[in-house]
Formats: structure tokens, sequence, C-alpha cells
């Protein structure tokens, strides 16, 4: 993908896109020592970082991401979803990781300037999304298991395309019986970092498989469904969507929050709830819905060698309501009565 006149259309096939890393042309980046304000941001070229080697992120794995998607619309307008309510999420995991917080304003103003300077990497309408990742992080050095002196935060972005290869083709995922991902107590609540790299070995065996991904079941029963792999977990029955409490271990996703809203909205009773293993896999429906994932329609679990398949493999009517009437606010094709699109 090489490409140097900042102006011009990248050299990228929009259509064969995954959800993969491309370098774009900018990135934002601010620093702040701890107990003192942010220095103001600045925007430079995408580059490599400088760090010591005693960072407290590479060492103790102090940081946290943020994943969230600009759109373009039909009629040109590029388009946040809920991008305020990162900012946020934001705000507690660096909380939760002795970090510095940045203010929403800040965030949001980042995040506004990175799309700007890569807005030749939005893909056309329809046609994929620019993919923002913030990350804040203790890039001060440090030998003790302490908070770092000094916290980065910075924003990049990339063109991606689906997630799950197939899109709306149903999923078929494997309950893990050997790996937990969170504990009460724990990081599970926030986008630590430090959460993803357990679940690599255990997504990458399912994947040799022929799994698009894990479940996990919570730690302490082995019994109620946590999350599936980076994305959040629903279920329907006789429609009624059921999707797992939020207690600390599992991600608060803003897909998820919006998917409650939204299926509230259109007069479904959404319950917020311990989901039973055993309960989902004798449900209607399941899928799992995430920034990366949208809402992507489960077509079958296994589970101890049994196997729930839903629908016969054909994408659930509630899934695929959900998935049009989110899709649609998120692409600026229908109205959104919730203010949850704000344009660049
Ligand atoms: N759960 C985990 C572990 C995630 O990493 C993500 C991705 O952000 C989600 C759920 C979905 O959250 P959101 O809808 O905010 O992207
Ligand atoms: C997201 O949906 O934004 C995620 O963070 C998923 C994953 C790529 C970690």
């Amino acid at each position: 993908m090489e490409e140097t006149d900042s102006g011009a259309e990248p050299a990228i096939d929009w259509d064969s896109m995954t959800f993969s890393f491309t370098e774009t042309d900018r990135m934002y980046i601010a620093k702040c020592k701890q107990g003192e304000d942010w220095q103001a941001g600045i925007m430079q070229d995408f580059q490599e970082l400088r760090l010591s080697p005693a960072a407290g992120v590479i060492n103790y794995g102090q940081g946290l991401f943020e994943g969230m998607k600009a759109r373009r619309a039909e009629d040109g307008r590029v388009l946040l979803f809920r991008p305020e309510l990162n900012a946020r999420r934001a705000q507690g995991g660096s909380r939760r990781l002795g970090m510095a917080v940045v203010s929403e304003e800040m965030f949001l103003d980042a995040v506004h300037q990175v799309v700007q300077e890569n807005i030749r990497w939005l893909p056309p309408n329809g046609r994929g999304e620019l993919y923002i990742r913030p990350l804040i992080f203790g890039s001060g050095a440090i030998l003790g298991v302490a908070p770092a002196p000094e916290y980065t935060f910075l924003v990049y972005a990339v063109p991606v395309g689906l997630y799950f290869k197939g899109g709306m083709n149903p999923i078929a995922l494997k309950v893990s019986n050997e790996f937990h991902r969170a504990a009460p107590g724990g990081s599970g609540g926030v986008k630590a970092i430090g959460n993803y790299a357990p679940g690599m070995m255990p997504s990458k065996n399912a994947k040799a498989e022929g799994y698009a991904e894990i479940i996990y079941l919570d730690a302490v029963h082995h019994r109620y469904v946590e999350e599936v792999g980076a994305a959040n977990f629903f279920c329907v029955k006789d429609n009624v969507l059921y999707t797992p409490e939020l207690t600390g271990t599992i991600l608060p996703g803003i897909t998820r929050l919006s998917t409650i809203e939204l299926a509230r909205s259109l007069g479904y009773q959404v319950l917020e709830t311990k989901v039973d293993i055993e309960f989902a896999m004798g449900a209607d429906e399941a899928f799992c819905a995430g920034t990366a994932a949208v809402i992507s329609p489960i077509g079958s679990i296994e589970h101890g060698g049994n196997v729930a398949t839903y629908c016969d493999g054909e994408v659930g009517a509630v899934t695929k309501q959900l998935y049009d009437a989110l899709t649609a606010i998120q692409e600026g094709r229908a109205p959104d009565p919730f203010g949850w699109t704000p344009s660049v």
C-alpha cells in the first residue's frame, strides 16, 4: 500500500479489506507527567514510538485501548458512533489502572483530528469503515510495580472491512472449557491491554478447529456466559433478549448498550441477567455485538461435546432486525432519534 501523495486516493482495494492493519497518514499524540495536566496533543505523521525499555506499559502492561469507527454516509457526512461513551469508558479504565485520565473533550478532539487528517483512508459509503484506535499507556520508566511517572495518549486509525469473514453468515463458536477471561475483582470490565494476550492461544486453537471464536464462561461457576472473545453475547428466546449482566468481569460494550436500547425502542423485552450456557444453547437465536463485530449472528455453539444450532444456520429474524436497525443508524441511512451519530 504505497502512497506518498497525501491528497490522493490510497492504493487500497476497499472491497477486499479485512480487519487488519494498514499504515495510514497521521496520528495524534499527547503526554502527561504523573500528577500534572496533559500537555497539548499534536498531530504527526504515523511513526514508530521511542520508549524506554523500562516503560510501565511494556514491563507491567499498564495500558488500555479503545475501538471506535467512523463511517461515510451516502450523503457524504462522516459519522462517528457514540464516541463520548468510548471517552468515558477510557476514563474508568484509566482510573482502574492508575493512569492519568484524559478528559472527554481532549479525547473527542483527538478522535476528530485523526479522522480529519486521515480522511482519504475513510472507505466509500458501504464499503468499510475507518477504525479508530485510541491508546492510553504508561510510557515513563519504572522498575518497581507501580504507576509509571509519565503517560501517553495516542490515537491512530486504520481502514477496515469485516471482523468475522462472511459478514452476516452465522459463525460457529466453541465454549472454552479450559480458559477463563476474567475473574471477579480483576480487570475484565475495562479495556486493559493485558486482558487480550491470554485469549490469543485459546482463540487461535479454536480457529484451527474451524470455529470463528471462543465463548468464555464465568470463572467462578463455569456456567454463565461472559463474552465472545472481543464482543458481547446476546441470545433470544420467545422474542425476549437476554444478555449477560455487567458484574465487572465483562466489558460494558457500547454496541451492547446500543443493542439493548434499540431493542427496547422496538418493543422487545431485554433482560440483563446471568445467562446459563444451557439456557443459551436452547435459545432461538444468538448473536454477538461489538464495534469490530457489529452484530454478528451465531449459527452454532459447541459446549462439552454438544452442539446447539440456531435457525438452521440462517440469520434469525430478531438478529436481522436489530442488525438492520443498528447499521442503518450507524451509516446514516435512517433517522437517528437517539443522537448517536455526531458528524466529524
Ligand atoms: N468485549 C470485549 C472484550 C471487547 O474487546 C469488545 C470490543 O470493544 C467488546 C466486548 C464490545 O465492545 P464495544 O461494543 O464497545 O466495541
Ligand atoms: C472492538 O470491537 O473495537 C475491539 O476492540 C475488538 C478487537 C479488535 C479487540
